[in-house]
């Protein structure tokens, strides 16, 4: 195992993080609901809720009723996990490349009995499935070319008529993110700013 911190095995988007897992129990606290997950080493925010994914889960515009929703890059789950809650009759696709977030993930899905939710490396989502609301903090570290790549493959499956909103910090380049989604196709809006943290929508 490698201590290098800058080795991809390192990265909270490892497909394998080396770091020895300690799960830590964090209470996510929303005005319509708070529940208890699991986080981990390796994963995303170990031991707390994201400021920018807090952010995202308070100022996100209503989700549709029906349909399928994606998480893209669910980390320990809490974005899908708020979804599947907030609309029970839909169905939420939690996905990442880490496997150790795939674990996590599908732990806590499990342990607060929700059962509309399916969580899955980017691969083995059915390529017929298309998304009616996709919700990310997307993985700005993985560098330009990843990320635009992400959004290549996925913001082409939203429905006509759906929405990808996106939490992005500033000083990681949510404004050149906003303009370059524009450039592709997608009209993006910025629905939201506050502490550094841009809310984008995606159309
Ligand atoms: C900023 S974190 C957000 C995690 C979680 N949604 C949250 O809000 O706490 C981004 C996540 O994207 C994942 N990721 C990186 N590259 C990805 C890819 N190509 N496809 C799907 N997920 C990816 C990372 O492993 C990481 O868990």
């Amino acid at each position: 195992m490698t201590s290098d911190p800058d080795h991809p095995s390192q990265h909270y988007f490892s497909e394998e993080p080396a770091v020895e897992s300690a799960r830590k129990r964090i209470e996510v606290t929303l005005p319509d609901g708070s529940f208890e997950i699991e986080t981990d080493t390796g994963v995303f925010s170990h031991g707390r809720v994201d400021a920018g994914t807090k952010f995202l889960l308070l100022e996100a515009p209503e989700l549709p009723t029906s349909g399928e929703l994606l998480d893209l890059g669910c980390g320990a789950g809490v974005i899908a996990l708020t979804m599947a809650r907030r609309r029970p009759e839909c169905h939420v696709w939690a996905v990442d490349v880490n496997a150790r977030a795939r674990r996590l993930a599908s732990d806590n899905a499990a342990a607060l009995g929700l059962r509309n939710v399916t969580v899955a490396a980017p691969e083995e989502v059915p390529s017929d499935v298309s998304f009616a609301t996709i919700w990310s903090n997307p993985p700005i570290k993985v560098g330009k070319s990843e990320l635009h790549d992400m959004m290549r493959r996925w913001l082409p499956r939203l429905t006509p008529g759906g929405e990808a909103i996106l939490v992005v910090n500033k000083n990681l380049g949510s404004d050149s993110l906003q303009r370059w989604l524009s450039e592709q196709g997608h009209p993006t809006s910025r629905l939201a700013s506050r502490q550094g943290f841009r809310l984008l929508r995606v159309t």
